[in-house]
């Protein structure tokens, strides 16, 4: 082949290579052990789920209220912000839950609970609605602030389970419009917690599968 037409060949080959679908998913991040002092993305990182509590331990009104300020910083979709959160801090009404709830058997020693719920009037209307995501993102944050101030808590599901968003809706009143996306229980950590690696290049991908 003359060489001037060399280049264009090899370019096509070459963007040919950059589009096709072969699964290019190699270990190119390399994996980091700490946050490497930045304490936002260490609390990210050593958050666990945690799901013994030291009995009886309150926890301040300031602090409760420092939690949901932290759950109500997440964003939302067209900023509706299409939450309620309930606080339960009322030892009968988490022992009900815990019953209520078939894995969420750690209420028992929870010092409270929040519930983070979608709020159908709040919502963005557009179909699908994403208060999902949004009340997602909130119960995330809330996770966050508890671990960054010492607490120990733990997401337990609710929506889309019909028997437990019934079950949870007719304990807390809520009304109709209003649906208890998870349960999250909260209290000083008993015991020693470990944060799991979830590390998983295999499971990233540049550009395309
Ligand atoms: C949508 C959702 C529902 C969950 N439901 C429960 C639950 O009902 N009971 C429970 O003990 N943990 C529950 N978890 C916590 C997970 O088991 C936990 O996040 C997972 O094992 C990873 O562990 P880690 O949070 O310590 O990183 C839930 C988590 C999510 C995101």
């Amino acid at each position: 082949m003359k060489k001037i037409f060399r280049l264009p060949v090899l370019l096509a080959v070459t963007m040919a290579m950059m589009t096709s679908c072969t699964p290019n998913n190699t270990d190119t991040i390399a994996p980091q052990d700490t946050a490497s002092g930045n304490q936002a993305l260490e609390n990210i990182i050593t958050r666990m789920s945690v799901r013994k509590y030291v009995p009886g331990k309150t926890i301040s009104a300031d602090t409760i209220e420092t939690l949901l300020r932290a759950a109500m910083a997440a964003p939302t979709a067209v900023n509706r912000q299409p939450w309620q959160f309930i606080v339960v801090d009322n030892r009968e009404s988490l022992d009900s839950l815990a019953k209520a709830l078939p894995h969420a058997k750690m209420l028992e020693h929870a010092s409270i609970a929040i519930v983070p719920c979608g709020d159908l009037d709040k919502a963005f209307e557009g179909e699908p609605s994403y208060w999902i995501q949004d009340v997602s993102a909130a119960t995330e944050n809330l996770l966050l602030a508890a671990h960054s101030l010492g607490l120990g808590a733990v997401w337990t599901g609710v929506y889309p389970t019909k028997e437990r968003v019934t079950a949870v809706s007719q304990q807390l009143c809520l009304p109709s419009n209003v649906i208890p996306l998870a349960v999250v229980p909260v209290g000083y950590p008993d015991g020693e917690h470990l944060p799991k690696d979830k590390w998983n290049p295999a499971a990233v991908h540049f550009n395309h599968w």
